[in-house]
């Protein structure tokens, strides 16, 4: 039996913390990364530009890998256009990510939690009724972020990234009120777990962040059982899966070096650029 295809996509390069866990629990698949670093950021993109941008590049990349299933890897996306995927792809299973309202409701004390994600992903009704329906009963810090994904991004790039920034950006999603404080915070967009370590040293107090790639993994591997495939039975060498980027640009040295730790080498790609109104 081949092994299963699995396309992760995402904006730019947080997709690649859900990949990670998907390769983790699904060794022997082939994995191809799509970053749309052309379309980057989506978080400040109208939401009917971007159902269509995100249709649009998928029609290329189901044309060219041929996957058994697709995971939009980016909440942003998912928040929006996964209904307008699978209308337009009706045979091909998708995975989407979107914020773990539920399990923060569920685990936090104080019954106080943020949820962290850009703006685009704090706007959508989706998030919204996610929150009335999992966490009426908590006070909810909606924080939508401007700048993260791109500090996210700066970092695998090599490039320092100043604590300061890190910290005014998530500053808001601690708050107290009396005695009681935030003890959860959901990491609603899949570039900011790349920055986990820095957002626990530079906490005003310990809390817990919410990584929802692992539920995330465990949702794929059942999809692919569901259509018998194997996932489990040979575990394939590091680097020999794909990463190509929507831009056409080759990555730089900094960023190979990254990738190829996430067992991903870069490949051409013929560029998808933003300006296109059809994709055939
Ligand atoms: N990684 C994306 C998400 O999960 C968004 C980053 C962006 O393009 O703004 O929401």
């Amino acid at each position: 039996m081949p092994a299963p295809r699995i396309l992760v996509f995402d904006s730019g390069l947080g997709g690649l913390t859900v990949f990670r866990e998907i390769a983790r629990a699904a060794p022997a698949a082939d994995f191809v990364y799509c970053a749309d670093d052309a379309a980057f950021p989506y978080g400040a993109w109208p939401a009917e530009d971007l159902v269509w941008r995100v249709v649009a590049v998928f029609r290329r990349l189901v044309a060219d890998i041929a996957p058994d299933v697709a995971v939009v890897a980016c909440n942003t996306a998912s928040t929006l256009v996964l209904p307008h995927l699978r209308a337009a792809f009706p045979k091909l299973p998708f995975v989407g990510t979107v914020p773990a309202v539920k399990p923060a409701a569920e685990r936090s004390r104080s019954k106080m939690i943020s949820v962290l994600a850009t703006p685009g992903t704090v706007a959508r009704d989706y998030t919204r009724d996610l929150i009335a329906s999992f966490a009426a009963h908590c006070a909810v810090e909606l924080v939508g972020s401007q700048h993260l994904a791109r500090l996210a991004e700066d970092f695998m790039h090599g490039a320092a990234v100043p604590d300061a920034e890190i910290a005014r950006e998530i500053a808001p999603c601690f708050v107290r009120d009396g005695d009681a404080r935030t003890d959860e915070i959901v990491l609603a967009c899949t570039h900011y777990p790349l920055l986990l370590a820095q957002f626990e040293r530079l906490a005003p107090w310990p809390v817990e962040w919410i990584d929802p790639a692992p539920a995330i993994a465990r949702r794929v591997v059942q999809v692919l059982a569901d259509r018998n495939s194997a996932v489990r039975d040979e575990v394939r060498s590091l680097s020999t899966h794909r990463a190509l980027f929507t831009s056409g640009r080759a990555p730089d040295a900094a960023l190979s070096r990254m990738l190829l730790t996430f067992g991903l080498a870069p490949v051409e790609c013929a560029p998808i650029p933003v300006e296109q109104k059809t994709v055939a």
